[in-house]
């Protein structure tokens, strides 16, 4: 345990959760989600000894309110930033609306929080690490998520220019690329049933403990010369080839991979 402090959003379910959870082990956590989140984060705060805030990271002031808080408690070393929204809808049936509400949480509010928590860091003269958790459907569309692919695509091309800003003062950004994983938030049609799980070299969805070491390593000294990079946790999908045919495997072996 160092002491020092991580901000973990969309803590209150799923990846975030597990993440906030697992990450207590090496740093002061801040776990964050939004204000009607805050009987899960309670809860998740009394049996594992979080801190939380209640923050919508698509408004400004509670994204500046969220590091004031965490800043207070320690030395700050970064930020994860998980929060994120999805919804199945093809192109045609997607509101300007929708579309908005969309980039709101998936873009700006990773603008919101790789902004703030460079800032904090900085006015702390403190080096630090900052992940913000994409997808591997940045790259490769799944079909009736356009904007959420969009967004996404969008948060690593800001990794990326951040990284190239933040280097000079010792803040590296990153970003983990999950593929799917099993989650309230996993997309239901990429779901896990035996036809989607022939297409995972790994022969099995992800599960949010999977996220958990790549990020630690992605928060720790052990990555000091990491920066810029698109890190993808997805057991092999991004580079299986839609055509093939897999044989089938023994399904205790695949078994014998899970995380
Ligand atoms: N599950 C998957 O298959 C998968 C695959 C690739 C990427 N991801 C990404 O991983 C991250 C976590 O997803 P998950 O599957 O755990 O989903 P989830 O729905 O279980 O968790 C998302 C959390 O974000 C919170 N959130 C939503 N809007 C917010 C806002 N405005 N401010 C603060 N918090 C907000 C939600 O309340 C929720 O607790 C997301 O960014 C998602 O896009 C998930």
């Amino acid at each position: 345990m160092t002491g020092q402090v991580v901000v973990v959003t969309g803590a209150a379910s799923g990846i975030g959760e597990e993440l906030a959870v697992q990450l207590a082990r090496d740093w002061t956590i801040v776990a964050a989600d939004l204000p009607a989140r805050l009987p899960e984060l309670r809860r998740l705060a009394d049996a594992h000894a979080l801190h939380v805030v209640a923050a919508d990271v698509s408004d400004p002031e509670q994204v500046e309110a969220l590091f004031v808080a965490a800043c207070r408690l320690g030395p700050l070393a970064g930020s994860v930033n998980c929060a994120g929204v999805t919804r199945v809808a093809h192109l045609t049936e997607t509101s300007p609306e929708l579309y908005d509400s969309l980039m709101a949480v998936n873009l700006k509010g990773n603008f919101l929080m790789l902004r703030a928590a460079a800032l904090a860091l900085r006015r702390e003269q403190m080096p630090g690490s900052i992940v913000a958790i994409t997808s591997i459907n940045a790259v490769a569309g799944l079909p009736d998520q356009a904007v959420y692919t969009a967004a996404k695509a969008a948060v690593n091309s800001l990794v990326t220019a951040a990284a190239v800003e933040c280097g000079p003062y010792g803040i590296r950004v990153n970003a983990i690329a999950p593929g799917s994983t099993r989650t309230a938030g996993m997309n239901p049609r990429a779901g896990d049933d035996p036809a989607a799980v022939m297409t995972i070299p790994m022969r099995r969805v992800g599960y949010p403990r999977d996220i958990v070491g790549p990020t630690r390593f992605l928060l720790s000294e052990e990555s000091a010369y990491v920066t810029g990079s698109v890190l993808t946790v997805d057991g092999g999908l991004m580079h299986m080839r839609s055509s093939y045919r897999p044989r089938p495997v023994d399904r205790n072996h695949a078994e014998a991979g899970r995380g």
